[in-house]
């Protein structure tokens, strides 16, 4: 299938490693101009090269603390003096901190308020104009199974992911005619960094090792395994292309089969 976003201009958040990575190396494939940041120049220095040893290209790359608000504008500033508009935006980040209710204080909902909610915000509104004058652009989020069911100890993620999901719906309605789709992404066990964090986590309150919770993750899937980044990566791609095009307003859950419910 010919996604027809060759030349395409693409921003992708929080893409040094893991989900956003991947995504980076789908689009490049598909011919886009790719655009990655994170919050570490190592990282990005390390994920360039990778990307480079798969796609024969280096994305532009730039370091961004997606919490900070000046760290969006320049980032975007830097991207629109690189490549002149942004068609495609893909807003990830990295994963907000887990736990229950009562571990959570101020300071903690306030970061993953940035992190999570705001990063998007941000990022929506800078890019919005370019794709507006263009009468064409995508916007994916990527949140989390946790829209569709909350996860017992991932209290932040669970909210902001839920606020991320209906700003996405709303601004679908409104920018629909501008030929502008915004979706979203809904992972669900995916082999990265972040679910060896999470494993790690779950591992200490239970007493299983992290082999044994990430067993229990593969067999508890409908499909018997746990995902890989580039499973998300491909989703990605497919609702930023020209193929996606009377597709807004929703949410992919690309999870194996893992939530149960039919909607
Ligand atoms: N993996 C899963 O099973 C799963 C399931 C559902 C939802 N999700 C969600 O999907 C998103 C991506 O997950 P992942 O598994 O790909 O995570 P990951 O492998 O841990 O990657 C997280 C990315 O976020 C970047 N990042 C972290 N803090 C940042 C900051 N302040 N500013 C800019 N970039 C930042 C990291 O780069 P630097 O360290 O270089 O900044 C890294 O590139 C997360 O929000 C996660 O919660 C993941």
């Amino acid at each position: 299938m010919d996604f027809k976003i060759k030349n395409k201009t693409a921003l992708i958040t929080a893409a040094s490693q893991g989900i956003g990575k991947a995504a980076a190396i789908e689009l490049m494939h598909e011919g886009c101009r790719v655009a990655i940041c994170s919050s570490n120049r190592e990282n990005l220095i390390k994920a360039a090269d990778e990307i480079k040893n798969i796609t024969g290209s280096e994305p532009f790359w730039m370091v961004c603390d997606i919490n900070n608000s000046a760290d969006i504008n320049n980032t975007v500033e830097k991207v629109i003096e690189q490549f002149g508009s942004i068609d495609i935006l893909v807003n990830n980040c990295g994963g907000p901190a887990p736990g229950f209710f009562d571990e959570i204080n101020d300071e903690k909902w306030e970061d993953a308020y940035n992190q999570v909610l705001m990063s998007t915000v941000r990022f929506t509104r800078l890019a919005l104009p370019y794709m507006k004058k263009n009468n064409w652009g995508r916007i994916i989020n990527v949140t989390s199974l946790s829209v569709k069911q909350p996860v017992d100890n991932l209290i932040l993620s669970n909210s902001f992911r839920s606020a991320v999901t209906a700003f996405a719906k709303t601004i679908s309605q409104q920018y629909g005619k501008f030929g502008i789709t915004v979706n979203n992404v809904a992972p669900g066990f995916i082999r990265t960094s972040r679910l060896d964090e999470l494993a790690n986590k779950r591992a200490e309150k239970t007493g299983k090792t992290p082999d044994e919770i990430l067993s229990d993750m593969a067999s508890s899937n409908p499909l018997q395994k746990i995902g890989s980044p580039e499973d998300i990566g491909a989703a990605i791609a497919f609702l930023a292309s020209e193929r996606a095009n009377y597709l807004t307003g929703v949410t992919l859950q690309v999870d194996g089969g893992q939530i149960k419910s039919t909607y």
